[in-house]
């Protein structure tokens, strides 16, 4: 439970209310036996404010400093935002279960983010463009309420360029720069009809926005176990001992963040 002391080396960023945080643990033993996974998280400290749980957006097989995106939404992500390069924080983790991409070797992969949903897909779509001899075809949509809220925009024409790999970003309103796509995300899902067959989805977003993906992603024949999330969830301890993130019969700190929908169709029976 004791986080690690941490320095923050640099800090950007990606939309107008999200700052990606590189930080380096400062003992090196600690920093290189610190190990995760695309889909975990950790918990990130501003020491005197508090500690929230946010999950990993650094590529774990890339060497570099681990990294983490904050939007700016109460007093511990406005203290995370306000830091210097150079300031010291805390890192508590890894926790949770991981994207078991391993077992999508041979598949599609269709990868569908809205917003700052994005931030735990980033790790995986990176994984599977550095091992895409491995896979299927990938195809990434993402989208955003304007082109500005469009998450790791940096990063596009590197995906888009990639091999058997499709980018489609949508916003749901342009501005007078924006030529792409104007569209909420199920509509485009049902627009690209992808096949069922072979494919797993890997899907992160608002709740509103799930809830439709969902919908349009059973119209094409997906099965709940072929559809793949990450929850978010009010959490404290991280460890399954203070019951403030369950979902139904599950706690979101130790069974996920990382479900399939066959796993949590309880929950979404209130969805
Ligand atoms: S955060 Fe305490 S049980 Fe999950």
């Amino acid at each position: 439970m004791q986080p690690y002391l941490a320095t923050l080396k640099e800090a950007r960023y990606i939309t107008g209310d999200v700052k990606v945080l590189s930080v380096e643990i400062n003992d090196p033993v600690a920093r290189e036996a610190f190990k995760y996974a695309p889909g975990q998280f950790a918990f990130v400290s501003a020491f005197g404010v508090g500690e929230s749980a946010v999950t990993f957006v650094s590529v774990p097989h890339r060497p570099g400093p681990l990294e983490f995106a904050i939007r700016r939404v109460g007093t511990v992500s406005a203290a995370l935002h306000e830091l210097d390069v150079g300031a010291t924080l805390g890192v508590r983790g890894p926790y949770g279960n991981r994207f078991p991409l391993e077992d999508y070797r041979g598949k599609d992969i269709l990868i569908i983010g809205g917003g700052i949903g994005m931030a735990p897909l980033r790790p995986v779509i990176n994984y599977l463009l550095d091992h895409h001899d491995q896979y299927g075809n990938l195809t990434i949509i993402n989208g955003a309420r304007s082109p500005q809220d469009l998450a790791f925009a940096e990063e596009f024409e590197t995906w888009a360029k990639a091999p058997r790999t499709r980018l489609e970003l949508t916003v749901d309103r342009g501005d007078d720069v924006w030529k792409g796509r104007v569209a909420l995300v199920p509509a485009v899902v049902e627009e690209l009809k992808p096949s069922p067959a072979n494919c797993v989805t890997i899907t992160c977003g608002p709740p509103i926005m799930i809830r439709f993906v969902l919908q349009s992603l059973k119209k094409l024949g997906f099965a709940d176990s072929q559809i793949v999330t990450t929850l978010e969830a009010k959490m404290k301890c991280g460890i399954g001992k203070c019951a403030r993130c369950n979902v139904g019969e599950k706690y979101v700190c130790q069974d996920g963040p990382v479900f399939t929908f066959d796993q949590i169709a309880t929950f979404l029976e209130g969805f």
